[in-house]
């Protein structure tokens, strides 16, 4: 054959009978090869092939076809139902194997609780194999084993297409790391994956505890006969655990580290009933998260584990593959270009395969943190488990299994009926009647630096809407703290009595407690109130900032003076005497912004702190002058009301702040008298790059909570009660902040109430107000659905367990 350069725009010629774009079987490029017959390379083959069977489609495979590698792989029924529909002799052939059940065992602390109505599908992963390689085989699809891929130029030239299914290690993205720009994120944990021939009953967490540290099993049946087995360690513990010894010596591809799949035998026998663990090319190895910027890159695109890797803790690898095979084959099928369908194939697929890393990064930074949750009991640590990666939560667990989110709720002093933020808690003295608070949301509405007409009417909007605690926006202990030219202020007769009327004012007709937070914004001061970007600019003519370090904000920040010792004893006095003024006119609780790049915040993060004096250096120096604010605040803010801190948990920045010195942090404000702690992350520089998603900040309130037992607020892109919920009966925090949800409807706790059919003491709607308290019928309710099917069918039972007809061996 002549090699013939085509790419992209090449393949336009190369068509044989002109397809119908968007039809079915419309031809898209002739001849395609595909580097690797896993199950994303062999799927997609199929499946093109399917769609037009005059394709010549060549698989390259450098293993053998009977060569077997892995155990068993897990579908979720959305997956399922994508097969069936694509190819029915594929589904029908798989169904055929599966083992089926619908339970989650958790074995922790020596007992078992068991979440029901999951709905798992499993197979052996080689069995899966084999079905495509004789579906392959049936369309006469070209399948070369043992025969590794020609160097991928020479394909892309002799191909129409080439898709790279070649997994996780892809050495064809590697030929090309500017096209595909590739992130390789190797993680902490040491994992092994193996099998045994005990057969579990539902899938099974393991969490044992050893003097070397957690040892985590990921297990579930796929046969009659096997479960797939996955032992995970955190990597500091497998240095201790002796394993790293065991695993020394070089291993041939495809041999196993038989003497830790021994060890593993011993260490977990209570839990293998005196079976024994079976390995395959097994050994310790790090998950590697795979993401790549494109996909693509002329007439070579990547698939499956090639293009993504999701940690295999939420079972997607293979699942992911498939669904990568089936939106490719269709977007050849329907587009009337090569390259418009790797573009739509990319455009479909990315969105879903990032949702899946997303909650794969979650459940396996859980899994790596795992020692921060070994000390809550077996229920609650159970719940937590199962809600590790946000994407189920305590309502979706609720549906499938009420009976386990009862017991949950029981076991932690809850009663089962009331939701998680519906309860009350005790803050020093003062009784929250639930657990969701309106964190500080400035108005920038004071060019007096008075409260403003708009903090009335928001204060009081928020305070009527029912939350536990109500947090005025920052407010600045003096004129040069103030952060924008419309930020009010404490410093002064005048507004400590305009604060005092306006409590009276949302008194009259609220007794949600309210607070203020107090805050001097260090360089971060004397900028516009924010524009539609959320940014401000800095003031014309605005005064002169105060910070650790001469160290403007940015470029285009005016660079600010190094504090000196009086300057920042000028400051602890202004903390001090706001403090008072806000006690005096009446405020239930107190917060100190210590985070998010203010004076005192930029103290603590040694990316802002370069002094070289005792207030510079060291953790133990840098707390100093945040603990001295502390401490002047602590001697005049009454005993009983609650203090609580705000701190920036990250920086999200290279050099930032540790989760170890956070931890620090936290234990000093405990030490130094905060009755909570804010968990807040960023704003402190503004090259941060924070990972914005669902959630994001929490895991910091539960570190902190879990290190230092300190009472946390958990906070940031926390908007449905679903999540506040689940952060609650997690343990994951105390409190949880809702801030832009509760701008965009101020009533939301009680609403959230209402959603949830809670009438109870923890939702107390306004008594003008009593009439709206239920939620107004949408438009179809007067509509009543007539009965469509003769007999119903059962609804399935929550508990399905894997028991197969026991097989001879
Ligand atoms: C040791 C191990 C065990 C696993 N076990 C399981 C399991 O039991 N269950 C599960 O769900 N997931 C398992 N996985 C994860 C799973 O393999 C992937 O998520 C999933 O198979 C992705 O499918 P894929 O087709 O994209 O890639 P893969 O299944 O990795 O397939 C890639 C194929 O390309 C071939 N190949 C690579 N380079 C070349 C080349 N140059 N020329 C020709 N062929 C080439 C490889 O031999 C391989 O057959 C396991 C992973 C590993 C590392
Ligand atoms: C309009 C607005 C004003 C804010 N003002 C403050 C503030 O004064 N002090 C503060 O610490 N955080 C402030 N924040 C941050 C919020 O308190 C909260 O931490 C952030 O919005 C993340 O929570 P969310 O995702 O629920 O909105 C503000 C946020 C917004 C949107």
């Amino acid at each position: 054959m002549t090699p013939q350069p085509r790419g992209t725009q090449g393949t336009r010629g190369t068509r044989g009978t002109p397809g119908t774009p968007g039809t079915p079987g419309a031809p898209g490029p002739q001849r395609i090869a595909v580097i690797g017959a896993g199950p994303g390379g062999l799927y997609f083959a199929a499946l093109a092939k399917q769609l037009a069977p005059q394709r010549e489609i060549t698989v390259f495979e450098r293993d053998g076809r009977e060569d077997e590698f892995g155990f068993g792989v897990v579908f979720s029924d959305e997956t399922l139902d994508g097969i069936a529909q694509a190819d029915p002799e594929v589904f029908a052939a798989i169904s055929a194997e599966f083992a089926r059940w619908s339970d989650i065992d958790i074995r922790y602390a020596g007992q078992v609780r068991t979440s029901g109505g999951h709905g798992f599908a499993a197979l052996d992963r080689n069995r899966l194999r084999a079905i495509l390689q004789r579906r392959c085989a049936e369309l006469a699809v070209d399948v070369r084993y043992r025969t590794p891929a020609p160097p991928v130029e020479r394909l892309t030239a002799e191909y129409d297409l080439v898709v790279a299914a070649d997994g996780i290690h892809s050495a064809t993205r590697a030929t090309y790391p500017e096209a595909f720009r590739t992130e390789l994120d190797v993680r902490h944990c040491r994992y092994i994956w193996l099998a045994t021939d005990r057969v579990f009953e539902a899938f099974t967490f393991i969490v044992e505890e050893f003097d070397f540290g957690v040892l985590q099993v990921h297990a579930y049946p796929y046969s009659a006969t096997r479960s797939t087995f996955i032992v995970e360690i955190a990597e500091d513990a497998w240095h201790r655990s002796g394993f790293e010894a065991r695993a020394g010596h070089e291993l041939a591809r495809g041999e196993s580290d038989t003497e830790s799949v021994r060890r593993c035998e011993e260490l977990l026998a209570g839990h293998l009933g005196g079976h024994r663990l079976i390995p395959n090319a097994s050994r310790w190895i790090r998950f590697t998260t795979v993401r790549n910027a494109s996909w693509r890159h002329r007439n070579l695109v990547l698939l499956g584990d090639a293009a993504h890797s999701a940690h295999f803790s939420i079972g997607s690898g293979t699942k992911l593959a498939l669904e990568d095979a089936l939106a490719l084959a269709a977007a050849l099928s329907e587009q009337p270009t090569l390259d418009a369908a790797l573009t739509a194939y990319e455009t479909e697929r990315r969105p879903v395969v990032e949702s899946a890393q997303r909650a794969a990064q979650a459940s396996l930074e859980w899994f790596e943190t795992i020692g921060r949750r070994t000390g809550q009991g077996v229920d609650r640590f159970a719940f937590n488990l199962l809600t590790r990666s946000r994407r189920v939560t305590y309502g979706n667990l609720r549906a499938r299994d009420a009976a386990f989110v009862d017991a949950v709720d029981t076991a932690v002093g809850g009663s089962p009926g009331v939701p998680p933020m519906f309860r009350p808690l005790k803050l020093g003295a003062l009784e929250l009647r639930n657990r969701v608070v309106v964190p500080p949301l400035a108005t920038f509405t004071s060019p007096d630096a008075l409260p403003s007409a708009f903090d009335r009417a928001q204060l009081t909007g928020h305070a009527l809407g029912g939350p536990g605690l109500v947090i005025a926006g920052m407010t600045a202990v003096s004129p040069e703290g103030r952060a924008t030219d419309r930020c009010p202020g404490l410093w002064s007769d005048h507004q400590e009595a305009a604060w005092s009327e306006l409590l009276d004012s949302i008194r009259a007709v609220s007794d949600t407690p309210v607070g203020i937070q107090l805050t001097h914004a260090g360089r971060r001061a004397a900028t516009t109130a924010p524009g539609p970007d959320g940014i401000g600019r800095p003031l014309a003519g605005g005064w002169p900032l105060l910070a650790p370090s001469p160290l403007p904000w940015d470029a285009d920040s005016p660079t600010p003076h190094e504090a000196n010792e009086v300057q920042l004893e000028a400051v602890t006095a202004d903390f001090a005497a706001s403090a008072e003024r806000a006690a005096r006119a009446g405020f239930d609780a107190l917060e100190l912004q210590f985070g998010h790049g203010h004076l005192v915040s930029s103290f603590l993060s040694p990316l802002t702190n370069h002094r070289t004096d005792h207030y510079g250096g060291p953790l133990s120096h840098r707390l100093l002058f945040p603990l001295e604010v502390l401490a002047a605040v602590r001697a005049v803010w009454p005993a009983g009301r609650p203090l609580l801190v705000r701190i920036s948990a990250a920086d999200w920045a290279p050099g930032g702040t540790t989760e170890t010195a956070a931890v620090a942090i936290c234990q000093a404000l405990a030490e130094a008298g905060a009755d909570a702690v804010d968990v807040s992350t960023g704003e402190v520089v503004a090259h941060q790059r924070p990972p914005y998603g669902r959630g994001y900040q929490t895991p910091f309130a539960e570190l902190v909570r879990a290190a230092t037992g300190l009472p946390t607020i958990a906070v940031g892109a926390i908007s449905g009660h679903d999540d506040a919920n689940s952060v609650l009966l997690a343990g994951r925090a105390d409190l949880v902040a809702i801030g832009r949800a509760q701008l965009y409807d101020p009533l939301w706790t009680l609403h959230a109430a209402a959603e949830q059919d809670y009438t109870g003491p923890g939702a107390r709607w306004p008594e003008p107000w009593r009439a709206g308290s239920r939620r107004p019928p949408g438009p179809g309710a007067d509509r009543v659905a007539p009965r469509l099917h003769l007999l119903r069918e059962p609804a399935p039972p929550v508990h399905r367990r894997w028991r197969p007809a026991p097989v001879e061996e």
